[in-house]
């Protein structure tokens, strides 16, 4: 904490008060002004959060000037080059890079709780085929507290470790038994001696009736976005997820709210957004006609993909991902893939182009993923929930990290309200 302070004057009343700055490890200073209604009777306003911070954190750093975005201070360019996806979560969750055994054990602890307790399995039968996977896994999610209320004390530090566990585990069956529900196949049971997103994969592809191998490289390229995805500070369903919990909820269903939050298409919904916006588009000639509408103010349409609460420059994720979308398409032997000649031709018009420039709208990471995600055959319902699965990492993450702070208070944000002041009640008939 430093010893700087920020003054306010109240103009109407003249009363001025000072207020600490405080100074993280990296970033911009944070004024701290939780007794500003104390002091003032006034609150402050600031919607969608452009100039809040909601917490204190030492998970993730984002600088969206510079397009940094660090796990625990580890950029996550060498992350994606050198690590793979459950040691990025076991560095989200514990703040250290593992040694050999712990790793090990952690991998191990992963893979004793891969499988679905058998009735919530069948809960899966209540849904119809045509169900959104995301509305499936955020049921799943939440009746998880049904199965684990009883070992669930939020206070008690193994007792969050084993949750911590059980969810990172479990998320992919659930992902995959929405997947094969969907389709009408028969679940099919994780395998504990595959590395965690070749086991997703297995889930995903195999049949009973033949072998199934899953491609090292669509693992690979797995992994790698589920590298990217695990975690970005105080997003939309990260800060959900800590609203929630905040409440003491049982830990699950906070891990459903925040995957309900995700499925928007301002946030994880994106990706499947962008593939929608790629086929309406359907070919080349049709980009400026298209980015025609997408700058008319009078149409609602937005360029998918483009643009971030944070990053103002670009998006690290997107440069990193761009360039395994052409590894991907190159070993499929796709890399004539239509979809990815229109999205490099849009992304192409769209940076030179002065509406984009003057509002700093770069691509995000999603404005690729779903690319490859089609490449290794992924259905495009299935992409949020693919999204949700490599975020349950860092969401699980923020939980612990604000479960153990013993300065957690329940969030409750408050209002500018307009409504009207109170009146007296009339009867229907004087109405
Ligand atoms: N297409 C066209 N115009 C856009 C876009 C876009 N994708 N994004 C922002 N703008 C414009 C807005 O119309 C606005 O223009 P104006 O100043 O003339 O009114 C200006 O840029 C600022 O936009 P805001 O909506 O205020 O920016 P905000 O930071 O609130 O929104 C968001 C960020 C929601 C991601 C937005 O850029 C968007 O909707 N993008 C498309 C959806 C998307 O790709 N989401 C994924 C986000 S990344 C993730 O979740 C992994």
């Amino acid at each position: 904490m430093s010893q700087n302070k920020f003054q306010l004057k109240n103009l109407a009343s003249g009363k001025t008060t000072e207020y600490a700055i405080h100074q993280g490890s990296v970033g911009p200073e944070v004024v701290d002004i939780s007794t500003l209604y104390r002091d003032h009777g006034m609150f402050t306003f600031d919607p969608g959060f452009m100039a809040t911070a909601s917490c204190e954190s030492r998970v993730t750093y984002i600088d969206g000037d510079a397009g940094v975005l660090l796990y625990r201070g580890y950029p996550i360019e060498q992350l994606a080059e050198k690590s793979n996806h459950l040691e990025v979560a076991y560095l989200l969750l514990n703040g250290e890079l593992p040694s050999e055994d712990e790793f090990s054990q952690f991998k191990h602890s992963i893979h004793r709780h891969t499988m679905l307790n058998e009735s919530l399995r069948k809960m899966y039968d209540g849904f119809h085929h045509d169900a959104h996977p995301m509305a499936m896994v955020a049921a799943i999610v939440a009746s998880m507290a049904a199965f684990y209320h009883d070992t669930t004390d939020i206070y008690n530090a193994r007792h969050r470790e084993i949750f911590a566990h059980r969810i990172i585990a479990k998320i992919p069956t659930i992902a995959a038994a929405a997947y094969k529900h969907a389709l009408g196949q028969p679940f099919i049971y994780p395998r504990n001696d595959l590395d965690y997103t070749a086991n997703m994969l297995h889930m995903f592809f195999a049949v009973p009736c033949e072998p199934y191998r899953v491609d090292p490289l669509h693992a690979k390229a797995l992994d790698l976005l589920f590298i990217l995805h695990a975690d970005h500070e105080q997003n939309a369903s990260t800060s959900t997820v800590r609203l929630a919990g905040s409440t003491g909820c049982n830990p699950y269903a906070a891990i459903s709210a925040g995957v309900s939050a995700l499925w928007g298409p301002a946030h994880g919904g994106a990706n499947e957004a962008v593939l929608d916006m790629l086929e309406e588009i359907g070919s080349a000639d049709k980009v400026p006609q298209f980015l025609a509408r997408v700058k008319d103010k009078q149409d609602s349409v937005r360029l998918m993909g483009f643009g971030h609460r944070v990053y103002k420059n670009f998006d690290p994720r997107a440069r990193i991902i761009r360039e395994m979308c052409h590894r991907v398409l190159a070993q499929l032997g796709d890399t004539n893939n239509p979809m990815f000649e229109l999205a490099l031709r849009l992304e192409e018009i769209a940076l030179k182009d002065d509406y984009f420039i003057a509002r700093k709208l770069y691509p995000n990471v999603d404005f690729y993923s779903g690319i490859i995600y089609s490449a290794l055959g992924i259905p495009r319902s299935m992409f949020t929930v693919m999204f949700a699965l490599a975020r349950t990492a860092g969401w699980v993450a923020h939980w612990l990290e604000m479960i153990a702070d013993p300065a957690m208070k329940i969030s409750r944000p408050r209002q500018l309200y307009r409504g009207p002041a109170q009146r007296d009640y009339v009867a229907i008939e004087g109405r």
